[in-house]
């Protein structure tokens, strides 16, 4: 079947699933809608575990209704800076990812983030650079050795090329002799949505 090829949110997906395998461990850091819950429950199954931040209530509603209705287990973790406990299925975390590595206590072997705003939702409510930035650094800690952590950065709403420019930044700077880093990016249409993908190598 020929692909879309500039749905760079595909491409992401496709990128995580390259290392992700039924029963793992894999982090969503922006529920929003849900979609990329699916696609992260579809690669670890009904044995594996994913855990998804969004900091609005809405957001995480419609995530559950949308993996309910797919078959998956779905809870709300407490919030309450503790990790999640490691059981089957998909536990979603009222709370801002910049909070990470309180809640995580296992090596995820996939973390996705598409930032930017909830679709259909507040346009003011967008992902930040600082927090966005804080996550990813306790994303690449946590990280499991030959996973991957993927972004998909969003530089044409207000506020997105700011942290478009930080996402880079970040991912640029990671030491190559502990990550591989990708970017992807539609070169012809500057103000595209683009990604990063990172895999750990020791
Ligand atoms: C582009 S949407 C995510 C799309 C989603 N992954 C999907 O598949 O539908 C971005 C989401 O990030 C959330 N968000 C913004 N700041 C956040 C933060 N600090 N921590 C966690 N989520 C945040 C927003 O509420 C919004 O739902």
């Amino acid at each position: 079947m020929k692909r879309a090829l500039t749905r760079i949110v595909n491409w992401s997906h496709d990128l995580i699933a390259e290392v992700v395998n039924s029963g793992d461990l894999v982090v969503d850091l922006t529920a929003g809608k849900g979609q990329d819950v699916l696609a992260l429950f579809q690669m670890v199954g009904p044995p594996g575990q994913v855990i998804a931040f969004d900091i609005q209530a809405k957001a995480l509603a419609s995530t559950k209704s949308l993996l309910e209705g797919r078959g998956a287990s779905v809870r709300f973790s407490p919030v309450d800076e503790q990790p999640v406990s490691s059981r089957a299925g998909i536990a979603l975390v009222e709370t801002s990812h910049a909070q990470l590595d309180c809640y995580i206590a296992g090596k995820p072997r996939g973390i996705i983030a598409n930032l930017g705003y909830l679709p259909g939702g507040d346009q003011d409510i967008i992902t930040r650079p600082q927090s966005t930035v804080t996550a990813l650094e306790q994303a690449s800690s946590l990280l499991d050795i030959g996973g991957r952590v993927a972004v998909t950065a969003y530089p044409d709403h207000p506020g997105g090329d700011e942290e478009a420019t930080a996402v880079t930044k970040f991912f640029t700077n990671l030491p190559e002799h502990i990550f591989y880093v990708l970017q992807l990016k539609v070169s012809n249409r500057p103000k595209s949505p683009f990604l990063f993908v990172a895999e750990k190598l020791i």
